[in-house]
């Protein structure tokens, strides 16, 4: 039962969010009389439940209004999974290598986080779950840096310890696997979503959490009061509309991805499959990945220097960029690699 996972305190928050549907003269929330810059879409507040949004994406999925909880990105979606689940004394788990505001952010609550480690697959032995004291864990899946993919038994797996389960999807749509099909199986999962990444729009800040009714209702009491910023909602609203731009750019970025890969396995290197829209290398034992990574700064490409991370040691992430600057990121990189392999050479012989 969900109830018996949930902050003990969340549910006296139940008065707090008064919803004003749009028939009311709305005396009661301090708007200001008119707008100075016109008032486009910014004079009202529209929360704090954001139920336009709500609905485009019940359509979207085919669920209700209910399994919704707007969110700022999916990193505010962690933060109301902490708030809303994690007491004073309770820990959150995560399996590295992973992606790291699963660490900050209970840091941030004032919460501590149990560090477990992914298996030679990148795959999450729950039974380490299972035994840890950590009441929730957050798992990305597609995965993030290793961009691989767990299958939906495995995520059913976790979610039968009993513990809360928040699935990470921010990348699921270069997948055609969800999470989002075992809502209604679990209460005690959360699915995570994001407009970042294959609707492009990371600097509107906009993302939702996925979760039967029940858990759904309780994540809404874990947010600060009209949180959301009515630009960034409209634009999020706007994109759905675009459906097929979408799946295109999706498939574009896997083309390039592709390519990618294909070019770095030509400079003799690792590129680990990919499920989304960056890739993970290793790099050969005789060569540091560190020095890789400071080595294509100093020629103007920044990538993510994952290296030291477990089962990651001697790896890079590079985001799949437009083609040009993929060429000029694989040009670099052989550039360096040749470089190396001289100076390598010379202290051989
Ligand atoms: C696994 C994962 N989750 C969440 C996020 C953050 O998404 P948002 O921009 O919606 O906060 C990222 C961003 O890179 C990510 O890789």
């Amino acid at each position: 039962m969900i109830e018996d996972l949930v902050r003990k305190d969340i549910e006296s928050l139940r008065f707090a969010h008064p919803y004003v549907p749009k028939k009311y003269i709305n005396l009661s929330q301090n708007e200001p009389l008119r707008g100075i810059i016109g008032d486009k879409y910014a004079t009202r507040y529209i929360g704090p439940h954001y139920y336009e949004l709500k609905d485009r994406l019940a359509a979207y999925f085919g669920l209700k209004r209910e399994n919704f909880v707007i969110t700022n990105g999916a990193n505010h979606g962690i933060d109301v999974c902490c708030r809303c689940f994690l007491e004073p004394g309770d820990s959150a788990a995560m399996y590295d290598p992973s992606y790291g505001p699963y660490f900050m952010i209970p840091m941030i609550n004032g919460r501590s986080v149990v560090r477990l480690t992914l298996d030679e697959n990148f795959e999450p032995d729950w039974s380490l779950f299972e035994r840890s004291d950590a009441k929730m864990v957050y798992i990305p899946n597609p995965g993030n840096p290793t961009a691989n993919l767990l299958s939906l038994d495995t995520i059913r797996e976790g979610l039968d310890t009993g513990k809360v389960v928040v699935v990470d999807e921010a990348y699921a749509e270069f997948t055609d696997v969800t999470a989002v099909d075992l809502i209604n199986d679990y209460e005690n999962l959360v699915v995570l979503r994001t407009f970042s990444k294959v609707w492009a729009l990371p600097g509107a800040r906009v993302g939702y959490t996925i979760a039967c009714e029940k858990t759904s209702d309780y994540l809404e009491l874990s947010h600060i009061p009209y949180h959301m910023a009515n630009p960034s909602l409209k634009l999020a609203h706007d994109v759905l509309d675009h459906q097929e731009e979408m799946e295109q750019l999706v498939r574009d970025t896997i083309e390039l991805r592709e390519e990618l890969r294909e070019g770095l396995r030509a400079l003799g290197l690792h590129p680990y499959p990919s499920y989304t829209n960056f890739v993970l290398v290793e790099f050969p034992k005789e060569v540091d990945a560190s020095r890789i990574f400071h080595e294509l700064l100093e020629r103007n490409i920044f990538v993510n220097n994952v290296s030291g991370q477990p089962r990651i040691e001697n790896c890079l992430r590079i985001s799949v960029g437009l083609r040009e600057e993929n060429e000029a990121l694989l040009r670099e990189l052989g550039a360096v690699l040749e470089q190396w392999a001289d100076s390598f050479n010379t202290v051989v012989r």
